[in-house]
């Protein structure tokens, strides 16, 4: 049984109400819909940035084969592990700090994969609960911004993966951090494989938080104030830095001869501002 600290429980508790709202109502599907236009993976119905494009991005850099293990870690109501499940034919297991994610994404499983195929746990981004060397990839959309030590999920992530499996993750760049990357993979025992830009994230962000207020009243009436409040909120907070937000996918490599004594714990943090969405 996974222990969680205050703060994963604090997570656990605001994901749960925002994991709830949003599944009582379709509007902010739709509005993600909108503010994504044909970018939209509408059976994904992700709570993210993840659109086609990111989704390519994701299965040209997992360079998984079939039969194969994938985890989606912060995997929200599953949309994004489901999808690669399916299309590449990969058995995935899916962790969440929120117990609502979970329950949504295990009742959502058989529209992609046989049950068999797929299933879907508490756990957080420093604690999964997967035994070592479990999954042979592993994706991580727009959530490792929610741990609270970066280099203990990525030290969780490099246990979890077997020798020679990638993580593939978003990331937000602010100044430095580009540098920290590598710094913290290094000292999770991971190597930086390759740094996509995402160059057209910001602006859907921005779409996506417009589309928010203008949407206010509707927001309010589906989904209640303190969830519209918290939503206004990121929008109000998010807005002014999107201009400086430098988006990207990093991909992680676990090396080939990995072995308890690679893994160094402890070393440099930093503070990214990433939305929630
Ligand atoms: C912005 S949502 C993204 C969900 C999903 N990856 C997607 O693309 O739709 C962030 C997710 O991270 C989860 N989360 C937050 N803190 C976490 C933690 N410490 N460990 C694991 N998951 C966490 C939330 O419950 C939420 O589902």
């Amino acid at each position: 049984m996974t222990t969680f600290s205050d703060r994963e429980r604090e997570q656990a508790a605001h994901y749960d109400e925002f994991h709830a709202a949003r599944a009582a109502s379709t509007l902010v599907s739709r509005l993600y819909a909108q503010a994504m236009g044909d970018a939209y993976p509408a059976e994904v119905a992700p709570s993210s940035s993840c659109d086609w494009t990111l989704l390519g991005a994701l299965v040209g850099r997992l360079q998984l084969r079939p039969g194969q293990v994938l985890a989606d870690i912060g995997c929200g109501t599953g949309g994004a592990g489901l999808w690669l499940a399916r299309a590449l034919n990969v058995n995935l297991v899916g962790i969440d700090v929120c117990a609502t994610a979970v329950r949504l994404a295990t009742e959502r499983q058989n529209d992609f994969v046989p049950a068999d195929r797929a299933r879907f746990t508490v756990g957080s981004l420093e604690t999964t609960g997967l035994p070592d060397e479990h999954v042979h990839g592993l994706v991580c959309v727009d959530a490792l911004f929610n741990a609270g030590d970066r280099v203990a999920a990525l030290t969780e992530f490099h246990r979890i993966l077997t020798p020679g499996g990638r993580a593939v993750i978003t990331r937000v760049l602010s100044d430095g951090v580009r540098h920290a990357i590598g710094s913290q993979a290094r000292s999770a025992g991971l190597i930086v494989e390759h740094i996509d830009n995402r160059p057209d994230e910001p602006a859907l962000w921005r779409r996506v938080y417009r589309l928010w207020s203008a949407h206010e009243a509707d927001l309010r009436r589906e989904l209640g104030n303190d969830q519209t409040d918290r939503m206004l909120a990121e929008a109000h907070r998010m807005l002014p830095r999107l201009d400086r937000r430098h988006a990207v996918v990093v991909t992680l490599r676990c090396p080939l001869s990995a072995t308890p004594s690679d893994r160094p714990l402890g070393s440099p943090n930093t503070t990214e501002s990433e939305g929630t969405g």
